[in-house]
């Protein structure tokens, strides 16, 4: 399949004929990758069963794996779903933004895309060039992070280049994501507390403020026991996984120069805060070492992770040890992300 890549920088007359054409090739059925704030997003006509069976063929994606829907005003979810006053609540206090929400669906939403379930995701995304394109189509977007099945979601054109020419028909280059992990999925419960399925930009605090209550799905923080139903079904995958085993160290630096040193591994890669990478360079000098941000900036570190994971894969290390992150404000969506990058591997120094 030939891939065609557009640029655009800002929603010009240009941008605005090549949204044009992607909501045609989205109504005849095709593949579309464009960008949102949180991550890129691998896009079809949601309600186009052989559409969406197509994403699934381009990710390489297990079929029970459902998708969220986007769509570009939060009323525009009646067509789709059984809303409720959470959802209302939510969407004013979040939408448009980094925030999917699990409903109830109506038949109007092909099995396929809710990958048989029966609910489906429903997410208003804030990039112009997301939102002009689903409003061109007149129908929601179904799209899971356009990366191939397993690895680090895309935060930049050039990973989706990677992962995706050959596989969909345009690729929309916009700017880098924003934020660069993805959306914070909630399922609202009938007590008006909602579950917390997948942290992210809007943090526990943030959803605190405007249902009461949140209740951490298991799987956020902790390895799922073998054959335990996930409620995201998403949670029980390998997710966001480089090709060198990650292990997180949880321990001050100190602790953490000296573990490495005493492994004795060769060929490692040292994902560092800031404040740290030169006395890690120092103290390490055979570790390739890579600044995640400053220690306190979580927003920054949510905005490397997985353009460092890429970068990573691409030297073939051993071995990549990085910090264990914080379950606080957006450190919960750094820790979720890495300790499934970590397939769990944790070692505690005492600190
Ligand atoms: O930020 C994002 O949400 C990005 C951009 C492109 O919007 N999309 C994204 O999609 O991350 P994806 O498919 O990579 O992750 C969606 C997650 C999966 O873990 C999936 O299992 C879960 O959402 N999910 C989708 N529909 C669901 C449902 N009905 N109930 C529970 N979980 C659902
Ligand atoms: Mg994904």
């Amino acid at each position: 399949m030939d891939t065609e890549i557009v640029k655009i920088a800002s929603l010009d007359s240009e941008a605005l004929e090549n949204i044009k054409k992607a909501s045609r090739i989205l109504e005849n059925g095709g593949l579309v990758v464009f960008p949102t704030e949180t991550v890129y997003g691998l896009g079809a006509d949601a309600t186009n069963e052989a559409a969406v069976t197509a994403i699934f063929k381009a990710k390489g994606r297990p079929s029970d794996n459902p998708l969220i829907i986007h769509i570009s005003k939060p009323e525009d979810a009646e067509e789709y779903a059984y809303t409720t006053d959470i959802y209302y609540k939510l969407a004013k206090a979040f939408m448009p933004g980094p925030l999917t929400v699990v409903l109830e669906s109506k038949e109007t939403v092909p099995l396929k895309t809710r990958g048989g379930l029966s609910t489906v995701a429903v997410r208003c995304p804030e990039n112009s060039i997301a939102r002009a394109l689903i409003s061109a189509l007149g129908k929601p977007i179904a799209a899971p992070s356009a990366n191939l099945s397993g690895s680090p979601s895309p935060t930049v054109a050039s990973h989706v280049i990677d992962d995706m020419t050959g596989r969909v028909d345009m690729i929309i280059d916009g700017n880098d994501a924003d934020f660069g992990l993805e959306s914070t999925i909630v399922k609202p419960n009938a007590d008006g507390s909602v579950t917390l399925l997948r942290p992210g930009k809007i943090t526990v605090s943030d959803l605190e403020a405007v249902v009461g209550r949140v209740i951490l799905a298991d799987a956020v923080t902790d390895k799922l026991p073998e054959g335990a139903v996930a409620l995201s079904p998403g949670m029980k995958y390998r997710h966001y996984a480089p090709k060198a085993p990650v292990t997180l160290l949880d321990g001050d630096t100190v602790q953490c120069i000296e573990y490495v040193r005493a492994e004795g591994a060769n060929n490692v890669a040292f994902i560092a805060y800031s404040e740290d990478v030169s006395k890690v360079k120092s103290a390490l000098p055979f570790a390739t070492v890579y600044d995640f941000g400053s220690f306190a900036d979580e927003k920054e570190q949510a905005h490397r992770l997985f353009a460092l994971l890429r970068i990573a894969d691409k030297e073939n290390f051993n071995i990549i040890y990085a910090p264990l992150p914080s379950k606080n404000g957006v450190g919960l969506a750094l820790y979720n992300r890495m300790i499934r990058a970590a397939a769990h591997k944790i070692i505690r120094l005492g600190r």
